[in-house]
């Protein structure tokens, strides 16, 4: 687990990623898949600081939320004093009772690194899951993503919150000593105040990037039916949604 969502980390992560992501946007699009398939019930995971959670109590939906890391959650949980957020890995969890729609957002799949971490993930929605039901994920697409960090050694993402600058410089670096697609990410983050760039925090992490074609492959081998795959940019990268239901 990246020490990205730990600590003082969390804080730094909120306060980027306001300014990465539109979470409105990030909403409507997740809450019109979600209707689309008439479902009630909504388990989020991944959901971090609560952003995402904010809408969908203001909008007095049947939401909860999962997320591995205490600290994102007592963020999330500030934001959102009403709303249950569950401490829990996607790999392995138990809901008091199934719901109708899980999501995995902000391509928090990264975090499943080898083939073991995504079966577990699909057995574990599945069994969650209402007869019914149907789960929505993003991943990084590989093909893309991988010729990218080749092209871009160093990719720099800027974020500005509660007037204060935020830098982050980014480094993947593929190693052919990883299994499956999997590569190693640097960052340092950056307060940038008075034309003065600080260092404030170092991460490190290893994540994985998916083709469509293994997606695919997840997916029926864990009693999944593609019902919908979109093509969709994020804040910097090229990444799928998928829209699966349960097969009985
Ligand atoms: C990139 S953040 C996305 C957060 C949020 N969805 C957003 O878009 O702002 C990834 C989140 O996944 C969580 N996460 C990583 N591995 C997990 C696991 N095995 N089970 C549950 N949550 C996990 C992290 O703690 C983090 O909050």
């Amino acid at each position: 687990m990246a020490n990205l969502y730990d600590g003082k980390m969390a804080a730094i992560y909120d306060a980027m990623y306001q300014t990465f992501v539109n979470y409105d946007e990030e909403y409507i699009f997740y809450n019109n898949l979600i209707q689309e398939n008439n479902s009630s019930t909504i388990l989020e995971i991944g959901s971090g600081t609560g952003n995402l959670a904010k809408r969908f109590q203001e909008n007095k939906q049947h939401y909860q939320g999962l997320d591995y890391s205490e600290s994102m959650i007592e963020i999330a949980q500030q934001r959102n004093k009403n709303c249950s957020f569950i401490q829990g890995d996607m790999r392995d969890f138990k809901l008091n009772n199934p719901v109708d729609a899980i999501l995995i957002t902000g391509r928090s799949t990264s975090y499943l690194i080898t083939n073991d971490d995504i079966n577990k993930t699909f057995e574990a929605l599945y069994r969650n899951l209402t007869n019914n039901g149907i789960i929505i994920f993003d991943f990084i697409d590989a093909n893309r993503f991988i010729p990218f960090t080749k092209e871009n050694p160093i990719i720099t993402h800027e974020a500005e919150y509660e007037n204060v600058n935020y830098i982050r410089e980014s480094h993947w670096d593929t190693n052919n000593f990883l299994e499956n697609f999997m590569l190693e990410w640097t960052a340092q983050y950056y307060t940038y105040i008075n034309n003065e760039k600080e260092i404030i925090e170092n991460d490190f992490s290893t994540v994985r990037v998916f083709t469509l074609n293994e997606i695919q492959l997840f997916l029926y081998l864990n009693n999944f039916e593609i019902i919908k795959t979109i093509d969709r940019k994020t804040y910097a990268y090229d990444t799928y949604v998928i829209v699966a239901k349960k097969k009985i």
